[in-house]
């Protein structure tokens, strides 16, 4: 039956399409499409776009490389719109999600043939590389797609111990989630084209860790042919990739006690992971604060994607000789979610509490030249040192050295080698609609004005704000409005000036400030990253 699947029905298919192109209404909200890879069965989105869930991939061997379909599958054959299972991870039961989860989740404009070669646009979600699915609130592509007029492509990737930490055994790889992405590409080249899509005019874009995502596709040379461009929103990148000798405590961590990782079972598999990164990481001496994520090999992932050399990554690894037009974008309060997620924000913070606090997170020396910074003074606390708040300067440093700065520092130096690359900031907190929880998170995440937090940026993208005022409608037009020229030419709007030298120049997007620029401060040269290390610079190894 596999057989018969996988290599006849492709091969008789392959030929009627070329033949015929035909969107037939088979039953309401379903529309069959003959591709390449056999016929497609999509449904009509509310929105009217025509999503298509379709399987990109298998794992033959659990760490093993993605065998890249050949035939055109919905996550369930008897219900084309029903939704991938998500890749495995906590807070779902073993019932809910599934190591077959290689799904792409397709938006196709209405009315599009295979001759209107659009652009595609493949969203990488976030969720610290331990969670998240196309499924995420917000990730209908349906109304990005029809306002940028391009195919919209939400990919799911191998996620936590599956995606990032293969055991020592044979058949796995290093990085199965950067296998999986380019995957995804190689399907949509081979795919999208019979959908209307141009293989000519692929973007790929994610936010935060799926940003990250994006950054280490940039420094993946045989990921290089699949895309044309890159936007990545509130990419934390002061968390480097990894020296493959920073993988290996967790690697022996994490398998110590389970004898056979290829038959284990999932939930012993998640379990031994978080005991990992609940040993490792606590006494943050390993690497920063974040747990794994993409290993430079030097084989796949060839590129460390960070300016400046530290010990584990010399020049000649920095960044790629080849490179591409990027958006770099993060919002104004990018560290409020966690700051005030943590119980120690529960209530005002005096300036007592500020180097206490920056020693926690950053160790001497950073805490103190961070302290004792022009750029973080706050004299009127300083003066008061058991009254006053200290919390918004707390969620200031937090912005500044796990995104902006460290996005500032990258910019300049992707541009210093030709790259074109826009910076940008979104402001106007009152504009984002907020979902996260605990309450206090989202008090201090909608109640400052020029407050965006972390994540408030991808409900306006995706056009997906639930019951939006004027004022998001606009904005969300503004935003598409640039993604439309941006992947169809790669230039974000003719009025956003690239990086010129060492200026950044982000542009500020929603609010008052609106087409201005945001000024540098701290991201100043001689400040983040000269100054006071990153964390990939403070962490050796
Ligand atoms: C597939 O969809 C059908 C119809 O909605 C449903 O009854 C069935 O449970 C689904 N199968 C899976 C594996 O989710
Ligand atoms: C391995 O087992 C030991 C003893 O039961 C336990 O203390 C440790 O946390 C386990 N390690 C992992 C990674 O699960
Ligand atoms: C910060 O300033 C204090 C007080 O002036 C001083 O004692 C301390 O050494 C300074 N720390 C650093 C890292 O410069």
């Amino acid at each position: 039956m596999r057989t018969f699947l996988y290599v006849i029905v492709p091969a008789l298919l392959a030929g009627i399409a070329q033949c015929m192109y035909m969107p037939i209404a088979a039953a309401p909200n379903t529309v069959t499409t003959m591709t390449s890879l056999g016929p497609a069965v999509g449904t009509v989105t509310a929105a009217g776009a025509v999503k298509y869930v379709v399987r990109y991939a298998s794992t033959p061997v659990r760490w093993g490389a993605p065998a890249v379909e050949r035939v055109f599958l919905p996550a369930n054959i008897s219900n084309p719109s029903a939704m991938p299972p998500v890749c495995p991870q906590d807070g779902y039961s073993p019932g809910q999600y599934s190591e077959d989860c290689l799904f792409l989740v397709l938006y196709v404009p209405p009315n599009t043939r295979p001759s209107s070669s659009l652009p595609m646009l493949m969203w990488i979600h976030g969720g610290t590389n331990i969670m998240g699915s196309a499924s995420n609130p917000g990730l209908d592509g349906s109304n990005l797609a029809i306002a940028t007029q391009s195919i919209v492509a939400v990919v799911q990737y191998r996620l936590g111990v599956l995606g990032f930490l293969p055991p020592f055994t044979p058949g796995a790889v290093t990085n199965p989630a950067i296998h999986d992405l380019i995957a995804a590409l190689q399907f949509l080249h081979t795919a999208g084209p019979s959908l209307g899509g141009s293989t000519a005019r692929v973007t790929i874009a994610g936010q935060s860790s799926g940003a990250g995502l994006v950054r280490t596709l940039l420094g993946t040379p045989s990921a290089s042919q699949y895309f044309a461009r890159a936007w990545l929103h509130s990419d934390p990148m002061n968390y480097g990739l990894l020296p493959p000798a920073s993988l290996a405590p967790f690697q022996q961590e994490t398998y110590a006690n389970i004898s056979s990782p290829l038959t284990a079972s999932v939930a012993d598999l998640l379990t031994a992971y978080d005991n990992t990164l609940y040993t490792l990481e606590q006494p943050f001496d390993l690497v920063g604060l974040e747990g794994p994520r993409p290993v430079v090999d030097g084989q796949l992932v060839q590129y460390y994607m960070q300016p400046f050399a530290t010990s584990y990554a010399p020049s000649n690894r920095l960044l790629p000789q080849q490179v591409k037009a990027i958006v770099l974008t993060t919002v104004s309060a990018e560290a409020g979610p966690a700051d005030y997620a943590n119980p120690a924000f529960a209530t005002p913070l005096p300036y007592a509490a500020f180097l206490p606090v920056l020693e926690s997170v950053l160790g001497e020396p950073r805490a103190g030249l961070v302290a004792n910074s022009s750029y973080y003074a706050d004299p009127a606390a300083e003066n008061n040192p058991s009254g006053g708040d200290i919390r918004s300067l707390g969620v200031e440093v937090g912005t500044d050295y796990l995104w902006r700065c460290s996005n500032y520092a990258f910019a300049r130096a992707y541009s210093a080698l030709g790259a074109k690359v826009y910076v940008g900031e979104f402001q106007a907190g009152a504009l984002y609609p907020d979902n996260d929880s605990p309450q206090a998170v989202a008090d201090f995440c909608t109640d400052t004005p020029s407050t965006v937090c972390h994540e408030d940026d991808i409900y306006i993208l995706f056009g997906t704000t639930p019951s939006p005022n004027s004022g998001q409608t606009a904005l969300t037009r503004e935003l598409q409005g640039r993604y439309k020229q941006w992947v169809l030419d790669g230039v974000p709007g003719g009025d956003w000036r690239g990086v010129q030298g060492s200026v950044v120049g982000a542009r500020i997007l929603g609010g008052q400030g609106d087409g201005g620029l945001v000024a540098a401060g701290a991201c100043d040269p001689a400040f983040w990253g000269k100054q006071v290390d990153f964390d990939y610079q403070a962490y050796s190894s």
